[in-house]
């Protein structure tokens, strides 16, 4: 991997808070470097153009939102690190350091995915992306309980298709009735503190780790609450220069929920960027602990275990298999989850797009009866999968998730041919859960 820029060593832990923001020279310098950027909103923002069926988009709501504003190119593809380390300050206020982690591990899934290097032949420290939809690989830096999509294996057992790359509202929603946020004008609760927001994390994960397949849900802290620093930091009430209102951020919910909504910056909500002097690495960090650390109310059921441990090392590199492109990081192909674009249709075609794949995933459901045998099997003995796996062979080729539309005809055939393993596997696990059971 050609990576010459410098990597932020972030060696504290998630633990423990301390005051921001952070005055360092390091801050100073960079909030001078982007001085630059225009007070006229209307021109350091660009204008929203949602995006269309050709354009790729992907899991996460600050990348889209760059590029449908067209901070980064609009269509999603071949992306230039340098551009999005300066687009992300520009349209967020958030300062470089936040994103260096992040701008590594998609080099990483970028290089797993292409099979080849994503950096340039000139070594010049810069890389080109392949496009924002493969962000969504799962489990590589996609992972569970995200706040606003599903899980990608959510509905493996009932159906097959999961979409675990768009906004999804219900998901959001869950996370929001948490906090008796509703969208009705004036909203009920304005903003969420560190302890709400933790109540929000510790529902995700009950919720999901309740949906996903048994023995299925990968519970996945660091990254998720280094986000939860993302959200804050690009939601805390600002004065008109972005600097912090209150002296501890709080989450304003209009803002957060039209920003991943619409994907686009909630500047008709009185929004503007935040100060980089404020929205930087330490800030994400200190937040993220304070989050973890927050003493909830009351506990949801079902939480996985080390749910409400209150140390994670903090979002790290992924390894990387220099200088070769690191095609065995994962220990296995690419993985192409079963989904479909539904996000960047529009309303109309995304409603009739819904109604075909619900039809498709309904003839295809497994009898009730047997999901839930399976699943208590499962959940008594997680490692049934595997053997079962192990005794049905391959996989068959599965859905490709990294193209935006696919036609219905190649779609059917899929989900068929990854149902009917599915069924392999279920009959699998259940003679072997029969036979163990005998023993
Ligand atoms: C190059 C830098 C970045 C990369 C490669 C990146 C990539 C990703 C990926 C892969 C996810 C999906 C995780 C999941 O499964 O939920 C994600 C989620 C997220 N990203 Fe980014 N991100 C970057 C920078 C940012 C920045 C600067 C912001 C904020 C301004 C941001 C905001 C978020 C939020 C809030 C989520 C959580 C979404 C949810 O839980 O539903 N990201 N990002
Ligand atoms: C998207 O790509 C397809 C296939 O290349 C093409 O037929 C179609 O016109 C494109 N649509 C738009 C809006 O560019
Ligand atoms: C994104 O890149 C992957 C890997 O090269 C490719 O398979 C996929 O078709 C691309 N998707 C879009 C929407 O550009
Ligand atoms: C990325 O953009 C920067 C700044 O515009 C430019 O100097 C660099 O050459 C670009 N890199 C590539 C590989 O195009
Ligand atoms: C959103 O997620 C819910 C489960 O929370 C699911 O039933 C629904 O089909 C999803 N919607 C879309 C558009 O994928």
């Amino acid at each position: 991997m050609h990576l010459t820029f410098a990597l932020f060593a972030i060696t504290a832990l998630l633990k423990g808070s301390s005051a921001y923001p952070s005055n360092s020279d390091w801050v100073t310098e960079h909030v001078k470097r982007y001085d630059g950027f225009s007070d006229n909103l209307a021109v350091r923002l660009g204008s929203y153009q949602a995006p269309g069926p050709n354009d790729s988009r992907g899991p996460c709501p600050g990348l889209n939102t760059l590029a449908n504003h067209g901070l980064i190119n609009r269509d999603g593809k071949n992306l230039n690190s340098t551009e999005i380390k300066l687009a992300f300050p520009r349209g967020f206020g958030i300062a470089e350091d936040a994103i260096e982690v992040a701008l590594h591990n998609w080099e990483v899934v970028c290089e797993y995915i292409k099979g080849t290097t994503c950096g340039t032949a000139a070594n010049d420290g810069t890389f080109i992306l392949t496009n924002l939809t493969i962000l969504g690989e799962p489990h590589a830096f996609e992972h569970d309980h995200s706040y606003s999509r599903q899980d990608y294996r959510q509905n493996w057992a009932h159906g097959g298709i999961t979409d675990n790359i768009y906004f999804n509202s219900s998901e959001m929603q869950t996370g929001l009735d948490v906090v008796g946020y509703t969208t009705s004008n004036p909203p009920k609760v304005a903003a969420a503190n560190y302890q709400q927001f933790n109540d929000i994390r510790l529902q995700r994960e009950s919720i999901q780790n309740q949906r996903d397949f048994p023995g299925w849900f990968q519970q996945n802290v660091p990254p998720t609450l280094f986000e939860t620093g993302f959200i804050f930091g690009a939601t805390f009430d600002r004065d008109s220069s972005g600097k912090m209102k209150e002296s501890t951020p709080m989450a304003r919910l209009k803002w957060w929920n039209f920003w991943f909504s619409e994907e686009s910056f909630p500047t008709q909500l009185g929004w503007v960027p935040a100060s980089t002097e404020v929205f930087n690495s330490h800030f994400c960090t200190s937040v993220s602990s304070a989050v973890l650390n927050a003493a909830v109310t009351s506990l949801p059921k079902s939480l996985p275990a080390g749910a409400t441990a209150t140390t994670f090392p903090p979002p790290a590199n992924l390894p990387e298999g220099d200088p070769s492109p690191t095609l065995a990081l994962f220990q296995s192909a690419p993985y192409a989850a079963a989904t479909s674009p539904a996000a960047i249709k529009s309303a109309a075609a995304k409603r009739g797009l819904l109604a075909a794949r619900e039809n498709q995933a309904s003839t295809l459901t497994l009898p009730a009866s047997v999901s839930s045998i399976v699943a208590s099997e499962v959940t008594a003995k997680p490692s049934l999968i595997l053997a079962a796996i192990q005794l049905a062979g391959a996989a068959p080729p599965k859905f490709n998730l990294y193209q935006q539309s696919i036609d219905t005809v190649t779609l059917k055939a899929q989900i068929a041919a990854a149902q009917s393993y599915q069924d392999l596997v279920i009959a699998k696990i259940t003679s072997l859960a029969s036979v163990r059971g005998r023993v």
